[in-house]
């Protein structure tokens, strides 16, 4: 009990000055640099800097440092609620003074003075902005960030899973992935790609005959493999099996093409994919809500055209 009402003296002590209590009012408002807050009180460095000092000791203050500048902001989510109450008491009664309105005339003017400043710079940089983002994070952050809105429960199959592009764009963000394929050479540059991932099994097979037990699966994808396979059909009908109902395949695939010379070089089965002959392939395996996309066009590659099919497994299948 002792303890309490001294800590209450302390939160009492240090919100007991004007300029104190005017620095808290500002701060509850928005965060601001110490040059910000001079600005708005009208107060020399010093002054604002010995205030903040004391609101700090007393917890009234949380700083935070980005780069060069430190920011100030009221740190009323960590206090005692008694400390809190006697805050919004002491507010509700500066607020009406003319001190605080001018106070809150100044606080506006900043705000809108640094929301100023981001959209100068974003007028000024609109025509430069893509090489500028490139430059600084870039071309596939933003795709690899995507993952994040998977389901982080789910476990996932990459099936025909090659060097593991897919695999390790996954990972980071799923329970687990079953990373699937018939080379072991492929396995093997896949383990090394993973680079100490505890959450993916690589297992040896073909996509004819998963070995993946059934529904075992929440999601499957499959990368540029179809193509390779004499009977499609049959292996989305495994995929069908390992999925759980509802669960969710992607197939990533080549539209038709003419590049004959594929079929020698690489033992391509199929010059691509017409949109129209995956629908019936995908419902009559068990799919349900099947979309086939074509994917937008990526400037200086040498392949055909690819598209993303996407289907859930029937639930009741
Ligand atoms: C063109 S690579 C694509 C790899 C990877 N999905 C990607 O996006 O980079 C095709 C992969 O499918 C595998 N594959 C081909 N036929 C297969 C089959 N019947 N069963 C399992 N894997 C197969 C190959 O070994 C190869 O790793």
């Amino acid at each position: 009990m002792e303890a309490e009402s001294t800590a209450m003296l302390d939160w009492m002590n240090a919100l007991g000055d004007a300029t104190r209590a005017r620095l808290v009012r500002i701060i509850e408002q928005s965060e601001m640099t110490v040059a910000d807050l001079c600005a708005v009180l009208q107060l020399p460095q010093s002054t604002v800097s010995r205030h903040l000092k004391i609101l700090s000791d007393a917890g009234w203050v949380q700083a935070r440092s980005e780069g060069t500048s430190r920011f100030y902001r009221l740190g009323l989510g960590d206090l005692d609620p008694s400390a809190r109450r006697l805050w919004t008491l002491l507010r509700d009664k500066l607020a009406a003074s003319r001190q605080a309105q001018n106070d809150d005339r100044r606080l506006a003017t900043i705000v809108a003075e640094r929301q100023t400043r981001s959209q100068a710079f974003f007028s000024s940089a609109a025509g430069q902005w893509d090489r500028m983002r490139r430059e600084l994070f870039g071309d596939r952050f933003d795709l690899l960030a995507l993952a994040a809105l998977l389901d982080e429960s789910w476990t996932v199959g990459d099936l025909g899973c090659g060097t593991g592009q897919v695999t390790t764009t996954l990972a980071p963000f799923v329970r687990r992935v079953i990373a699937v394929d018939s080379s072991r050479a492929m396995m093997q540059a896949l383990r090394r790609r993973l680079n100490g991932s505890t959450n993916v099994e690589v297992r040896h097979g073909r996509l004819q005959a998963l070995p993946i037990d059934d529904a075992e699966l929440d999601a499957a994808v499959s990368c540029l493999v179809l193509h390779h396979l004499p009977d499609p059909p049959a292996v989305l009908a495994e995929a069908a099996r390992v999925l759980r109902p509802g669960g969710r395949l992607l197939i990533v695939d080549m539209l038709r093409h003419d590049r004959q010379e594929y079929q020698q070089q690489m033992g391509h089965e199929w010059l691509g994919f017409e949109a129209a002959q995956m629908t019936p392939w995908l419902t009559d395996c068990g799919f349900e809500q099947v979309r086939i996309l074509p994917l937008p066009p990526v400037p200086q590659v040498k392949g055909p055209p690819l598209f993303a099919a996407t289907a859930r497994k029937v639930a009741d299948a």
